[in-house]
């Protein structure tokens, strides 16, 4: 990453790395404007499963004008960390983001996806525990994950990422809000 292209307020705090459960070294950092491409080379390996998981919808393709979007955040209302193999940096194996929630004040809603040929490594649970631990340092009282009632990984996440919840059934929809000002231990 070239010191010089980060955009003012880069989070470089939230740069690190950690192996997989695979033994693999994971970078996990912000999101920048020049990831846009990297995203929509991730997304065009996602399974569409795993892209109406992410999005509750079919979309084969995500638009420049979308991934542009999603690269380009403020890094304190709007957060993306991204993971990338170390061994192949420009290729993005996960995302997970939050943005401002209008639900409730202080409170954040938050998406994630990892590649499928990497779900399953540990990468999800580390960014979530990453993307809350940053919602949390920016003053944010909830993050909210909304999940189809059957994503059993997603609900896993949430449940166990070491916060006090809090979830509204819904038919085919959960809402889980995670109390980021309630730690408690985790179970696994
Ligand atoms: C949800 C998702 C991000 C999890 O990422 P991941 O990298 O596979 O997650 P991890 O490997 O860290 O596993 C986390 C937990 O999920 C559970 N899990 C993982 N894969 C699972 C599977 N296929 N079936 C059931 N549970 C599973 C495990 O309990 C695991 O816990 P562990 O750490 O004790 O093993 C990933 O499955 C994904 O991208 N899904 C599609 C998009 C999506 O559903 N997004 C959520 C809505 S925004």
């Amino acid at each position: 990453m070239n010191e010089e292209q980060l955009p003012n307020g880069y989070p470089h705090h939230l740069v690190m790395s950690f192996e997989s459960q695979q033994g693999e070294e994971i970078l996990i950092r912000p999101i920048l404007p020049a990831d846009a491409a990297r995203l929509q080379e991730l997304h065009s390996r996602l399974s569409p499963e795993s892209i109406y998981r992410r999005f509750f919808a079919h979309r084969p393709i995500l638009s420049d004008n979308e991934a542009r979007k999603l690269a380009t955040l403020d890094y304190r209302l709007s957060l993306a960390l991204v993971a990338a193999r170390q061994v192949e940096p420009d290729q993005l194996v996960g995302v997970a983001r939050f943005a401002p929630s209008p639900e409730r004040s202080q409170s954040v809603e938050m998406a994630i996806v990892v590649n499928d040929a990497y779900q399953g490594h540990g990468i999800g649970r580390r960014l979530f525990q990453e993307l809350a631990r940053a919602a949390s340092e920016l003053g944010q009282h909830w993050m909210l994950v909304e999940t189809q009632s059957d994503n059993k990984p997603m609900i896993d996440l949430a449940e166990r990422a070491g916060y006090t919840t809090n979830t509204v059934y819904q038919t085919t929809m959960y809402q889980i809000w995670l109390d980021l000002t309630s730690p408690r231990p985790v179970s696994l």
